[in-house]
């Protein structure tokens, strides 16, 4: 695992520059994409680069790691919309070639792994971590070789996702997620993490034991993990 720590707007700035050598390096590349605050900045620096003629998404093929349980693609808080409006619609992608996991037919979950392989598998997967080590959705307690599956979202999760819905009533209760294995499959993992409250679980997750119990912390067994945090995230390393 390598470490990148800076302020939140330089971490931003370096991860762009890792997606400026892949595409640059591989146009056709296959992407895995996160939602949530943490990848906002990236997203918007990604926009910048892609308008500037540094990289170009033209022939990219993208996964996202998840989409909430019964929300439409057009749903203001569905994965699909934060994807088209924070960065689909800002660059020069194809839009046919960006996939995010079905939230109302549930069942075509069981085929979004044999569609990320028949891609040709995800070259670069970009990770957020939620307060209690989950990425993607994945929960404390998920199998490490589970692949894309519906999952039960925990209250602390709800909780933190409710300030995006007008009440917590709204906020759905399960997800389609890639699995731990899904993720775990990736030739290559950048993980994002900033502020203060992630601070204490990224601690647990990459100096503690590897454990279901810390989803996050399988990720000390994948060979080519980057870790990006601002000083705050960093600061009980
Ligand atoms: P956040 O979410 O980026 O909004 O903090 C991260 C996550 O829950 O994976």
């Amino acid at each position: 695992m390598k470490f990148i720590i800076d302020t939140e707007e330089n971490i931003a700035k370096k991860a762009a520059q890792r997606y400026v050598e892949i595409l640059n390096r591989k146009p056709d590349t296959v992407l895995g994409f996160a939602t949530g605050s943490t990848p906002l900045g990236l997203y918007a620096e990604l926009q910048r680069l892609n308008a500037a003629g540094a990289l170009s998404f033209k022939d990219v093929t993208t996964f996202n790691l998840d989409e909430y349980a019964g929300l439409d693609g057009s749903h203001d808080q569905s994965y699909r919309y934060f994807m088209d409006h924070n960065l689909f619609m800002g660059v020069d992608i194809d839009r046919s070639r960006t996939h995010v996991p079905s939230g109302l037919d549930i069942a075509a979950a069981a085929d979004y792994d044999r569609q990320i392989k028949e891609a040709g598998g995800i070259e670069l997967q970009l990770l957020g971590i939620g307060n209690n080590g989950h990425i993607g959705f994945n929960e404390p307690g998920t199998p490490i070789d589970s692949i894309t599956h519906l999952v039960d979202l925990t209250e602390m999760t709800r909780k933190a996702n409710a300030r995006f819905f007008a009440s917590l009533d709204e906020v759905p209760t399960q997800a389609v997620t890639m699995g731990i294995k899904t993720v775990m499959n990736a030739r290559s993992i950048m993980l994002m993490a900033l502020g203060k409250g992630k601070a204490d679980i990224v601690k647990k997750s990459f100096t503690g034991p590897v454990t279901p119990e810390v989803p996050a912390s399988i990720l000390q067994l994948h060979p080519f993990v980057e870790i990006y945090l601002d000083y705050e995230a960093a600061s009980m390393l």
